[in-house]
Formats: structure tokens, C-alpha cells, sequence
């Protein structure tokens, strides 16, 4: 029976796929050609990134022998050349770590606020949000992450040496890479911004034309830079040189990151949230990121309904997803935040009784986000990029990393040649007033120094019968949940493939505002009929996340990028044997 609505299933994604969608979205952007997505399968490794650069950065490491852990920092630096929108080494991230043995290691990079923030740092004498503050300029930006939780992963369960791993991304920023045609538009997006954020016009040409597919790009500022941290590890960050230039550039511009805030940074490990949907078992990110926490709790509340049988994109299906959707994103809002600074009553969050008595309210007609009444809880928290590795001894990297916003905070540390994050407007900046994101937060969420602000990244692992299933993850800010939700619930419960699940179309409700966004071609007239007379608000918006998959059958990986923005997968020919 579950093998035929399977079937069916599959026979029903097919034809939306062919008549529906936008062909565009089935075929990966890199450049002038347009390549069909396909999967990259290898006994001996697999790496997916939004870069071909940084995807090849982490095979070299896994052909030279390194391991999963190896390469994802390979990629990390590599990202931070190549896909400076969200790729970093001044922004933050969360990397989920899964050995050959099954531990599980979350590594917590994730920006903090420096020592001198407060709870009224973007808002008027009158009490009122300056706009922008928290998302431009110098005053937007946390304390960085990256290079510490890249160092940290590397220290447990690295194998090369430090400065192999980093040697990818000197080459990249030193003797250039070429950008295509997405990446050529991007950065030619900047050009509004020079007059504010001068250094952004270290992504022009120097006769200041346009940039177009197949101009090679050098950062040599950002090659001296990573050259310090080759050699001195974190050190070449959070001290001497690259500190001073931080620390100058947050003086030039009224920033509160001080050298002290730089030498205090530390990455922390965590255990990851974990929990079980239909046979299957979810590893993901816990707070500071809401994104396994919310992930978990809306799993555990669809797996009360049949999915399955009600068929991939019926009504009923996408109306419970958006109903469990607005309930979660409310408990983002009140209970979530930095677990060092807020008790979150994680356990009840997460377990099957709350979420029992949470779809107990839900009927087949639209729910309304301000009459919603979650039930209490006893007192006890898009621009970004991830990526997804296996090796050939079975251990399993995903990796979330970001800017926040595209290009973070648009200021580019003189002379040390990368950008700094906006994380700052991942805080509720004021309750109840949104950020970016649309996202609504409160005091759980409220700006602290020393605190690290909520995320939604939520780089996932699931496993089956304790063997690793699924490596995924993907950028989008409050649409991250909503993504990695509908490529798990596409492929467990809806039987599609990782191509049909990673290139099918979006759709996202996050509580307030009380809408249901989508991709173009997601839903059919009629399905939008059904959902309208329910008493849904519908909205298109542009393309919905980035997805970066692997699935692993048996020995073999095959990893599959999404072809919104134009990424790579890549398997690991011949490994070479260690000295
Ligand atoms: N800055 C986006 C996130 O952390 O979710």
C-alpha cells in the first residue's frame, strides 16, 4: 500500500515537474550553459557546495587522504573567496559532525555581541528602531566565528595539517577565480553600494566596467590575510595583525568589536537536538539555531497525519505543513535564544506529547497567526551557504555558514580583505518589531554582550537504522526550516528522488506575517483555488533556499546540488596514499 501512494506519488511529481515548473529551476546556472542537475555518487567521498571552486577545494583534500572534517574546512576557506555573499571567514555558522563510529559533534560558531551592546543600541531616544542600524554598516555586526569553529573541528577530528586545508582557498584569492555569470551579476549589484561601503570595489574591475562570465577575480588582501591564519591558526584572526586591522576598521566606521572582544571568542561544542520521524532519525542544530529545534517539533507534528496517502502537493498535505509551520515559528518567537543566557524548555519542545497537543487545534480550514494559543509550557530560544561532505570511512559533515544578509554588513575590513557579518539583526532588536527576515522576536532573543543571537540555520543529518541517510542543509534565513522540512517530508514521505526533492518548488509560512509564500509553479490553479477558499493568503516571492544534499545508499554517497543558484556536487575519484 505505502509502496503504491509511493508510486503514485512519484508519477505525480514527475508530471508537475514537467508541466509546471520553470525549466530554469531543473537546470544548474553556472556560467553561460546551462547544466541538468544530477547526482555525484563515489564510494570514496562526495562534496556539495554552491561553488565549484570550494567543492573542488574539498576533493583535493579527500584525494589527498583527508578526511570529512578535513575538507569541510578546506570548503569553509575556499566559500569565503568564492562566494564572498555568504561564504566567510567574518561571519559565523554551525557545522554538524557524524564519524565513522556515529558520534555526533555540533560545532557552535555562531557570532556573539560584542561587550559593548545593549538592548537599546539601534533604537531612538524615543524608543523607536533605527532603520538599518542593526543591517548595515559597522554597528551591524557580531563578534566572528568562522575561523574558531572551523580551527575547533579541525583540532578534534582534523588529520592533514592546518595549513593544507587553508592552502586552497591562498590559491583562490591569490591567483584568481572566474566568476560566472550568477556571481558577475551579484557583484555587479554592489556597484549602488561603493558609494557607502567603499570596499566593495574590491569586486570591480579597476576600469570599473561591468564584470561579466569569465573574469578572474583576485583578493590579494584576503590572500595575505589567509595566509596569517595558515600559519598561525586562530591566532592569524582573533590576534596580531588581522585583530588590529578589525579593530581599526570598527573605529573608522563606529563599530563596538574591540581587539578584546576578538581575543575572547571562543567556539563552543554542543549536542546536536536529535529526535525520530516515521522510523528515522534526526540530527540537527540546537540553540543558539532554532532551525533543529523548529525542524524536530514540526516533524514530530506532521508524523500524527498520513502524508503519504494524501498525495505529494494535495491540498490537505501543504495545508498541514503550513498549519504545523505557524505553530512552530510561535515557539521560535517566545521560547528560543543563546541556552547560555535563556532556559529553553528543549525537551518538551521537542517530544511527541507537545506535539500531539499541538495539532489539536488544527482543523482543514486556515488557522489564524493572532488567535493562535499554543499550549503552555512548563518554565525550564538569507543569505547564507552550507555544505555537505562524506569520505570514504564513513564520516559525514554538514556545515551551515553565513553573513546573514548578501555581502553581511557591506564592510570590508581595510586592508585585511573580507567582510563582516550583519548578525546583529538576528537579535529581536526590539520585541515584536521584525527583522530581515520578516522574523518576530522576544525577550528570549533580546540583545546581550557576550550573547550569541538566534539562528534558523539547521544543518541536518538523518540517519536509518543508525546508518547515515541524508547530509543536508541550505541557506535562506526563516525559510531554512521550512526547506530542509519539505526535502524530508519529499523524500520519506512522497518517495521522490534527491534531483525531483532538491529542483521541486517552495513554499514557506512562518507564523507572522500570516502568509503562505512560494516559488513560481510550486502550486496548480487548482491547489491555489483550494487554499484560497480555506482562507489562505498566498504570495509569490523569488527562489526559495539553496538546497545542498547527499544521500547515501550503502557504500556510495551521491550528492546533488540545487540549481537555484548554481552550485556543484563532486565525488572523489582515486584517493592518493598518505606519506
Ligand atoms: N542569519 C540567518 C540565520 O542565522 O538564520
Amino acid at each position: 500500500m505505502r509502496e503504491r501512494s509511493r508510486g503514485v506519488n512519484r508519477l505525480i511529481v514527475i508530471i508537475i515537474l514537467i508541466f509546471i515548473s520553470n525549466p530554469a529551476l531543473i537546470c544548474a546556472g553556472t556560467g553561460d550553459k546551462k547544466e541538468k542537475v544530477q547526482e555525484e555518487c563515489s564510494e570514496k567521498g562526495v562534496v556539495v557546495s554552491v561553488s565549484r571552486d570550494a567543492t573542488e577545494a574539498g576533493i583535493h583534500v579527500l584525494e589527498k587522504g583527508g578526511n570529512a572534517i578535513d575538507a569541510a574546512v578546506a570548503v569553509g576557506f575556499a566559500l569565503s573567496v568564492t562566494y564572498p555573499a555568504a561564504g566567510n571567514i567574518g561571519g559565523g555558522g554551525f557545522m554538524l559532525i557524524r564519524t565513522a563510529e556515529g558520534e555526533n559533534t555540533l560545532v557552535d560558531f555562531r557570532e556573539k555581541a560584542p561587550a559593548a551592546a545593549n538592548q537599546n543600541m539601534y533604537l531612538d531616544s524615543n524608543g523607536e528602531v533605527i532603520k538599518e542600524l542593526s543591517r548595515l554598516g559597522h554597528k551591524a555586526s557580531g563578534v566572528p566565528g568562522t575561523v574558531a569553529g572551523l580551527y575547533l573541528a579541525y583540532k578534534i577530528y582534523g588529520t592533514l595539517n592546518w595549513d593544507e586545508l587553508v592552502a586552497p582557498a591562498i590559491r583562490l584569492a591569490e591567483e584568481g577565480f572566474t566568476v560566472n555569470n550568477e556571481m558577475a551579476e551579484s557583484l555587479n549589484g554592489l556597484k549602488k553600494e561603493w558609494g557607502n561601503y567603499p570596499g566593495l570595489k574590491k569586486f570591480a574591475r579597476d576600469d570599473r566596467k561591468p564584470l561579466r562570465a569569465g573574469y578572474r577575480l583576485f583578493q590579494p588582501d584576503l590572500a595575505v590575510t589567509l595566509r596569517r591564519i595558515a600559519e598561525n591558526g586562530p591566532e592569524g584572526f582573533y590576534a596580531g595583525k588581522t585583530a588590529e586591522l578589525i579593530d581599526e576598521e570598527m573605529k573608522r566606521g563606529g563599530g563596538l568589536i574591540t581587539i578584546e572582544d576578538l581575543n575572547q571568542y571562543q567556539a563552543v561544542i554542543r549536542d546536536p537536538v536529535e529526535g525520530d520521524y516515521r522510523g528515522y532519525h534526526i540530527i540537527s542544530a540546537p540553540p543558539p539555531s532554532s532551525g533543529g529545534t523548529a525542524l524536530i517539533e514540526i516533524l514530530n507534528m506532521l508524523e500524527e497525519y498520513p502524508l503519504g496517502s494524501y498525495g505529494f502537493m494535495s491540498v490537505r498535505a501543504v495545508q498541514l505543513v503550513i498549519e504545523c509551520e505557524r505553530r512552530v515559528y510561535l515557539d521560535r518567537s517566545i521560547y528560543l535564544g543563546d541556552p547560555d543566557f535563556v532556559d529553553i524548555p528543549l525537551s518538551q519542545l521537542i517530544s511527541k506529547e507537545y506535539a500531539r497537543k499541538l495539532v489539536s487545534g488544527i482543523t482543514t480550514e486556515a488557522g489564524s497567526s493572532s488567535r493562535l494559543d499554543n499550549p503552555p509550557i512548563r518554565p525550564e530560544s538569507e543569505e547564507t551557504t552550507h555544505y555537505s561532505i562524506t569520505d570514504s570511512e564513513g564520516n559525514s559533515v554538514s556545515t551551515t555558514t553565513t553573513l546573514n544578509g548578501s555581502y553581511g554588513s557591506k564592510v570590508v575590513v581595510k586592508g585585511a580583505g573580507f567582510l563582516l557579518n550583519n548578525e546583529m539583526d538576528d537579535f529581536s532588536v526590539k520585541a515584536g518589531v521584525p527583522n530581515m527576515y520578516g522574523l518576530v522576536g522576544g525577550s528570549a532573543n533580546a540583545i546581550e554582550p557576550g550573547k550569541r543571537m538566534l539562528s534558523s540555520m539547521a544543518p541536518t543529518i538523518v540517519t536509518k537504522n543508525d546508518e547515515v541517510y541524508l547530509i543536508v542543509g541550505t541557506p535562506g534565513g526563516s525559510t531554512i526550516i521550512t526547506s530542509i522540512v519539505q526535502i524530508i517530508l519529499d523524500i520519506i514521505d512522497f518517495g521522490l528522488s534527491p534531483v525531483e526533492a532538491v529542483s521541486t518548488q517552495r513554499y514557506h509560512h512562518q507564523w507572522l506575517p500570516d502568509i503562505v509564500y512560494y516559488e513560481s509553479g510550486t502550486f496548480t490553479q487548482i491547489l491555489k483555488r483550494d487554499l484560497e477558499e480555506k482562507g489562505y493568503i498566498l504570495k509569490k516571492r523569488s527562489p526559495i533556499g539553496d538546497v545542498q544534499l547527499i544521500m547515501v545508499r550503502g557504500e556510495v554517497s551521491c550528492g546533488v546540488s540545487d540549481p537555484r543558484i548554481g552550485g556543484a556536487a563532486s565525488a572523489v575519484k582515486e584517493i592518493s596514499t598518505r606519506q
